[in-house]
């Protein structure tokens, strides 16, 4: 089979007019890639090179990898909040969400991984230069064109910080398409909060609001303490022309959808991303559906009004 002629992608199962792909449709599928999607057999990892480790918290560690195939890396592009199964031969693959800029697609991706279980662990033991295996990009992102001229409101709690750090990024190298934009992250403590190098910057920003909190008092930290969704409703947002976004433990986001809803948001103007778990990621297994979605070629990302019209099964 060619590897321009087999392509099990999002776009794939909507030219077909369903979510869920069959291996009839991979045999014989889309012939165009939706951008940055690969062609060839869709389980087939690309190898890459572990390029850099971040510590970000003592359980989670960024990893930025690098293609070893220059053509596949140079050629790559994603959407903000699509996300990518990385593995470890012998071990098995997870999802994670890639949080590098768009911007840099062509010279590397980043995943950050909290460490949960086997595959997690074996990714915090790699070193800088060990071997990976990625299936990238996959999913479909944040509708970031169709905001151009909307507030952005970002709310995230702990690793969902993960899954927006992209889409944080693209609206910043993309500001002045973009009216206000917030960001409120919490986490458990100043230790267990991501991406410190990226706060600082915010903090210093005056074209942004940036609010971090913890959830309870720590010794050294003078900023805020607080629930994600009680400080939420201390900034109380103008809802008018405004997306808010919000990733986090399903409680944070079941605490956060009911902030919004009292403070006036429509579901069209909430979008999540979701965690739902994952195996083939591309529409072929039935491990990830919700009713009759399916998170890895429908989501990870969706509307609370889409949410809405789904069984209530998360
Ligand atoms: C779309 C998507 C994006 C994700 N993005 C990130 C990310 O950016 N960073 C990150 O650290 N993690 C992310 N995850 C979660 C990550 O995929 C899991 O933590 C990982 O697969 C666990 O693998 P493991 O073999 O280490 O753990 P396992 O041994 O498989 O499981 C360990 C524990 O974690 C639980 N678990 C495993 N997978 C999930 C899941 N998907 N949702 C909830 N609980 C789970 C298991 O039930 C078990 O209790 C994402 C998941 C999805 C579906
Ligand atoms: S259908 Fe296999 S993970 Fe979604």
């Amino acid at each position: 089979m060619a590897d321009d002629q087999t392509v099990a992608t999002a776009a794939g199962a909507s030219n077909t007019g369903k979510s869920r792909l069959t291996f009839a449709d991979v045999e014989v599928g889309a012939t165009t890639a939706k951008a940055g999607k690969r062609a060839g057999n869709p389980y087939l990892p690309q190898i890459a090179t572990v390029v850099d480790i971040i510590q970000e918290t003592p359980n989670i560690k960024s990893l930025r990898v690098r293609f070893d195939d220059p053509g596949v890396q140079a050629g790559l592009s994603f959407e903000p909040g699509q996300v990518g199964q990385l593995g470890i031969f012998g071990v098995g693959e997870s999802t994670f969400a890639i949080n590098s800029s768009t911007s840099q697609a062509s010279d590397h991706l980043q995943f950050s991984v909290m460490k949960a279980g086997e595959v997690t662990s074996a990714l915090h033991e790699l070193h800088i230069g060990d071997k990976v295996g990625v299936r990238a990009p996959m999913g479909c992102g944040f509708p970031v064109d169709a905001w151009k001229g909307k507030s952005i409101l970002y709310i995230m709690g702990g690793i969902g910080s993960a899954a927006l750090r992209a889409t944080i990024n693209y609206t910043l190298e993309h500001r002045s398409d973009y009216d206000n934009i917030s960001i409120l992250y919490g986490a458990r403590t100043p230790l267990d909060l991501t991406y410190k190098y990226n706060i600082v910057e915010w903090e210093a920003r005056d074209d942004i609001d940036a609010v971090i909190t913890v959830d309870r008092e720590f010794p050294g930290w003078d900023g805020r303490v607080g629930f994600v969704p009680a400080v939420l409703e201390e900034m109380n947002p103008n809802p008018a022309n405004t997306i808010a976004i919000t990733c986090g433990p399903p409680i944070m986001i079941k605490f956060v959808l009911q902030s919004l809803q009292k403070l006036q948001f429509g579901d069209d103007q909430i979008y999540t991303t979701l965690e739902k778990r994952m195996k083939c990621g591309i529409g072929i297994c039935g491990r990830c559906n919700i009713g009759p979605r399916y998170v890895c070629v429908d989501g990870p990302v969706f509307s609370m009004a889409e949410l809405r019209e789904l069984p209530d099964e998360l």
